[in-house]
């Protein structure tokens, strides 16, 4: 029998999405975003609080990248997710990480991280429930030991992981089990 078990945000895996965006000098900042989505082929939807540095970064800058965490530098995903760059003036300096500047959009990419999107501002959007920042897409950059032999990235070798909302955790992605469009097929026979 099922429970009724409140209000909570019921979705996993969440994403550990690492968002990063250069302020007016060109200083980068990192944060942890779960709140986030693909939003269409080639656009991205982050939901960030409006006032945390990496929202004043992009607004001025128009610019993003999303990377997506892996579980060798989870220590320093988090850390993203528990220091502003509001407060700490050396938030990214302090992880000994690395960044150059992307070739095609106005941001920083985290040279630790496996593969980065490159995005550009398409909007911020604010409604009565929502806030978000929209971006798109303009090229995604993937080390080449990520890849497969066709250039298609492999899920298992990027070592990504999952946020887990309910128990307020970091998780292990599976390994691929069943094809999508594929599985339920013999159902449309019927
Ligand atoms: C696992 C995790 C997920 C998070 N997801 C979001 C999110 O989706 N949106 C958001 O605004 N803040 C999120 N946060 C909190 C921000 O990362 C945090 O406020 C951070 O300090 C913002 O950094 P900044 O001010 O340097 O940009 C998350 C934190 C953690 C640990």
């Amino acid at each position: 029998m099922k429970k009724d078990i409140g209000v909570i945000p019921a979705v996993y895996p969440m994403p550990v999405l690492m968002v990063a965006a250069y302020d007016e000098n060109e200083k980068v900042n990192v944060m942890n975003v779960a709140w986030g989505q693909i939003c269409g082929g080639d656009k991205i939807i982050l939901f960030i609080g409006e006032g945390k540095k990496t929202w004043l970064n992009i607004k001025e800058s128009k610019a993003f990248t999303v990377a997506l965490a892996d579980v060798d530098h989870v220590d320093v995903a988090d850390f993203f997710g528990i220091a502003s760059g509001n407060d700490m003036e050396d938030k990214f300096e302090r992880t000994g990480y690395h960044a150059v500047k992307s070739d095609k959009v106005n941001a920083p990419i985290i040279d630790e991280f496996p593969l980065a999107m490159e995005c550009e501002l398409l909007e911020f959007l604010k409604t009565d429930h929502v806030q978000g920042v929209v971006g798109r897409i303009v090229n995604v950059k993937a080390n080449e030991e990520v890849l497969d032999e066709n250039g298609k990235v492999v899920p298992a070798k990027l070592k990504t992981f999952a946020y887990d909302e309910f128990q307020k955790g970091y998780n292990i992605v599976g390994e691929p089990f069943a094809k999508a469009w594929n599985a339920g097929a013999d159902l449309m026979k019927k």
